[in-house]
């Protein structure tokens, strides 16, 4: 039977190649974003996919805001009546719109660019798996949550890194919440990924070969890269692997 899979941040990078991925399988996939025309881009080129059978809907919702998150909640209700799968995609870098790993001017800046961070990776998680928490109150639905190799190894200033480890401790407790209900619990920290609007073009040559160094397979990762592993931690084989965090970086080292 297709799965109903909601995918934050679907619209584009790694949560587009997650959509694509159980699309591939005849999923029923509602992708989330504040951008309405960006998601209905990547629906329509999504359904435009030879690979793709699944049905591909979308819903623009701003999940930093509770009511927005409850709107999510009462839309996928009254579409669908059911989650099985929720891809905790959603996110971004604020360090980025300032100078790449600088504290903004002030401590009004510092303030503004922790809650920032905090707002874009923590609360959309947050408030979406609790939004929907009934729903996933099931035997084989799965919650997947994105975190980042910075996690693990600072960020620059280290308020994007503090944000993606924030979700390493809710990804523990709500696997603690759901597991008695058989259904699972896990995150996935990615290294350097690109096709992605996450560095918004700052990325340098430099930078990049660097990062590609850090790695032991000599590449980038790929958005498919972590698609596949979401899908599977989603899928019935990994039904006793919960509360885990699974890093896909090629074997980049921490602290490099
Ligand atoms: N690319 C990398 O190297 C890398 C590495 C490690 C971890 N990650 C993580 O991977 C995830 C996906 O990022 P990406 O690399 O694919 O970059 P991306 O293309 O910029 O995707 C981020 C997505 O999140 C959505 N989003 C952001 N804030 C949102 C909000 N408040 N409400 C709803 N949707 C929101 C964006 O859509 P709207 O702007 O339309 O809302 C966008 O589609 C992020 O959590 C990121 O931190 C990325």
């Amino acid at each position: 039977m297709a799965r109903v899979v909601v995918v934050s941040g679907g619209g584009t990078g790694i949560g587009r190649a997650v959509a694509r991925r159980f699309a591939a399988d005849g999923d029923r996939v509602l992708l989330v974003g504040r951008r309405e025309a960006v998601l209905r881009e990547a629906a329509e080129a999504l359904a435009a996919d030879g690979d793709v059978c699944g049905e591909i809907r979308t819903l623009a919702a701003d999940l930093t805001v509770p009511e927005e998150a409850q709107r999510v909640r009462d839309e996928t209700g009254r579409r669908y009546g059911r989650v099985d799968v929720l891809v905790n995609n959603a996110g971004g870098n604020a360090e980025l719109s300032s100078d790449e790993g600088k504290v903004p001017g002030g401590l009004a800046g510092v303030a503004r660019q922790w809650r920032s961070n905090f707002d874009a990776n923590v609360l959309t998680a947050v408030l979406l798996t609790e939004a929907l928490g009934d729903l996933l109150q099931e035997p084989g639905r799965r919650v997947v949550l994105v975190s980042s190799i910075a996690a693990y190894r600072g960020s620059g200033t280290g308020s994007y890194a503090a944000a993606k480890a924030a979700l390493h401790p809710f990804a523990y407790d709500m696997a603690g919440r759901l597991g008695p209900h058989g259904a699972t619990v896990n995150a996935v920290a990615p290294g350097y990924i690109e096709q992605t609007d996450f560095f918004g073009g700052r990325m340098t040559e430099e930078r990049r070969r660097m990062l590609i160094g850090q790695t032991v397979t000599g590449r980038v990762g790929t958005p498919a890269d972590v698609a596949e592993t979401v899908h599977w931690l989603a899928s019935p084989g990994a039904q006793h692997v919960t509360g885990q965090i699974v890093q896909v970086n090629g074997g980049a080292r921490y602290g490099n």
